[in-house]
C-alpha cells in the first residue's frame, strides 16, 4: 500500500515487522577474513568460541551463508514492547536549513535504554537463557549498551557484570543508577578486579579507559567464571544482524512512501547501528539493483575507517581476544576523552571494514564541536534531543542536505538517529559554555598505535 501524503512518522503495524534477520554476509562477493587465533595464527572454529561466547551466538557469528535467520517469537514479542521504531521525515530541519533535500531518519531512541542497543541485547540475552548459562559480563563506552543489556538481563533473570570505561563512568553517574536499577553490577574500566585492568592500570594509573580495556576486563570474567559468557554490544558479525531490524523496517517504510534513499547515513563506533541500517540497502547494491551512497560517519578523535590501517587486530586492548581483520587504529591506542563514548573505539565491524576496502562504502570523520553545532540545531527543530553518536550521522547530513541547497539537487537522504542524548548532559554543558574543544590524534601518534599492530607470519 503507497501513501499519497508524506506524513510525519510513519510507523509499522506489528505484523508489517520483520521476522527474520537479514545476513548481510551472505550477498557479498568476498567475505571478510577470518577471525584468526591469536596462539597459533590458524582461523578460529565455531567451537573454539564456546567458552566466550554461547553456542547460538557462536553460530551466527559464523555463518556466511545462511541470508534470513528466523527471530525467535520471543525475541519478537520483546521487540514489539518498543518497536516498530519511526521513520520520521525532517520536515522541519529541511525548512530551517533551506534545502531541496529529503530527510528522513530512522528513530531508535524510544525505549528505556535510549538507543538501538536493546535489539541485540534482548536477542543475545535469549540465546543464553536458552542455553542455560548462569551469568554475563559486558562492556560498556557510553553506557546505552550497558544500560541496554542489564535491562534485557533482568527481563530473563540473568545476573549482570558491566566494565564501563571509565570515562564515561564518572561522567554519567545516572547511566550507572539506571544498570543498578536493572539490578547490573557495575564496575569502572580498568579496575582491579582483573589482571588485564591491573596490569594496563599498572603501565598508566590515570588513564581514562578505552571500550577495548574494558573488553578485555569483561571477556576475562567470563572465562574464569563458571556458566558465564562475555556478550558484546557491536563489532561482531552476530550484533549486525540483529540489527539489520533498523534497515529491514526502513526500507518497508520507505517503500510504503514510495521512497529510495540516495544516500544512507550512520555514525560508526563498532559498527553495529550502520552495519544494521544499510544492510538491506547494500543488499541492492552488492546484487546491482540500486547503488546508494553509503557514508559511514565517525569522530576526528577515533578516526578508525579514515585513518586507520585494514589489519589483523585484537578486539580489545588487553590483547586476549581473537585477531579480526578490520580498519583499526591498533589496540593500544587509546582515543582522546571525546563525549561520544560509544565511538571511541580503535577498530571497527570486519563486515563493514571489508565492505569499506572493496569501496561499498564513504567514511566521513567529524570534529565534536562540529557535531554538536548539529545536534542543537536539530533538537530544537525536530525537538529530539540526540546522543552525541547519533548526532555524527546528523552533522553529515546536514553537510549532505547544504551541498543539495548549492546544486538544487532534491535528494533523499536516510539517517540514523541511533539514541537520545538525556545522559549527555555534560557533553551539552561543555558546548553550551564554549569549554568543548577538539582533539585529533597526530600522524607520529598513529604510527606509534601501528607499529604495536600484531606480527603474523606471512600475512602482516
Ligand atoms: C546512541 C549510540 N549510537 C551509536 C553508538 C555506536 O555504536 P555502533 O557503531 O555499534 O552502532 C553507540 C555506542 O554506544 C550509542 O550508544
Amino acid at each position: 500500500m503507497k501513501m499519497k501524503k508524506i506524513p510525519h512518522r510513519l510507523y509499522l503495524t506489528e505484523e508489517q515487522m520483520p521476522k527474520q534477520w537479514y545476513n548481510l554476509r551472505a550477498d557479498m562477493r568476498e567475505l571478510p577474513d577470518p577471525m584468526l587465533n591469536p596462539a597459533t595464527f590458524q582461523p578460529v572454529s565455531e567451537e573454539e568460541l564456546y567458552p566466550i561466547f554461547c553456542k547460538q551466538l557462536a553460530h551466527q557469528e559464523m555463518d556466511c551463508t545462511t541470508r534470513y535467520i528466523d527471530i525467535p517469537e520471543e525475541i519478537q514479542d520483546f521487540y514489539k514492547m518498543y518497536r516498530p521504531s519511526p521513520l520520521i521525515r525532517a520536515f522541519n530541519l529541511e525548512k530551517a536549513l533551506g534545502t531541496p533535500a529529503k530527510i528522513y531518519y530512522k528513530f531508535e531512541g524510544n525505549n528505556t535504554s535510549g538507543s538501538h542497543k536493546l535489539n541485540s541485547a534482548i536477542a543475545q540475552a535469549y540465546y543464553a537463557k536458552e542455553q542455560g548459562l548462569t551469568s554475563l559480563t559486558t562492556e560498556t563506552g557510553a553506557g546505552q549498551w550497558g544500560t541496554a543489556l542489564a535491562e534485557a538481563c533482568s527481563y530473563y533473570n540473568l545476573p549482570l557484570t558491566v566494565y564501563m570505561v571509565k570515562c564515561s563512568y564518572e561522567q554519567k553517574p545516572f547511566r550507572k543508577a539506571i544498570i543498578e536499577t536493572f539490578d547490573g553490577h557495575i564496575v569502572a574500566s580498568p579496575s582491579n578486579t582483573t589482571n588485564t585492568g591491573r596490569a594496563i592500570l599498572e603501565k598508566d594509573p590515570n588513564t581514562t579507559g578505552s571500550l577495548g580495556c574494558a573488553i578485555s576486563e569483561a571477556v576475562e570474567k567470563a572465562v574464569t567464571t563458571e556458566g558465564c559468557r562475555y556478550v558484546l554490544g557491536s563489532v561482531l558479525n552476530q550484533v549486525l544482524l540483529h540489527q539489520s531490524i533498523i534497515g529491514l523496517e526502513s526500507k518497508t517504510a520507505m517503500e510504503m512512501l514510495d521512497e529510495y534513499p540516495d544516500i544512507v547515513i550512520g555514525c560508526a563506533g563498532g559498527g553495529s547501528n550502520l552495519g544494521g541500517l544499510i544492510a538491506p540497502f547494500m543488499q541492492d547494491k552488492l546484487t546491482g539493483k540500486a547503488s546508494p551512497r553509503i557514508i559511514a560517519v565517525e569522530p576526528a578523535s577515533c578516526p578508525s575507517l579514515t585513518r586507520g590501517r585494514y589489519a589483523y587486530d585484537f578486539c580489545d586492548t588487553g590483547r586476549v581476544t581473537p585477531l579480526a581483520r578490520m580498519y583499526t587504529l591498533g589496540c593500544g591506542f587509546i582515543p582522546s576523552a571525546n563525549h561520544a563514548g560509544g565511538l571511541r573505539y580503535h577498530g571497527m565491524s570486519p563486515i563493514l571494514s571489508k565492505l569499506y576496502h572493496d569501496g561499498y562504502m564513504e567514511a566521513v570523520s567529524v570534529e565534536q564541536t562540529k557535531v554538536f553545532e548539529a545536534a542543537t540545531l536539530f533538537a530544537k527543530q525536530e525537538t529530539i534531543l540526540p546522543a552525541p553518536e547519533s548526532s555524527h550521522a546528523i552533522r553529515a547530513a546536514i553537510d549532505e542536505a547544504l551541498k543539495c541547497k548549492e546544486t538544487g539537487e532534491a535528494k533523499t537522504i536516510l539517517f540514523g538517529l541511533t539514541g537520545t542524548g538525556y545522559f549527555d548532559m555534560n557533553a551539552y554543558s561543555s558546548f553550551l559554555n564554549g569549554t568543548m574543544t577538539d582533539t585529533i590524534p597526530t600522524d607520529e601518534e598513529l604510527e606509534k598505535a601501528f607499529g604495536e599492530l600484531p606480527k603474523i607470519p606471512g600475512i602482516q
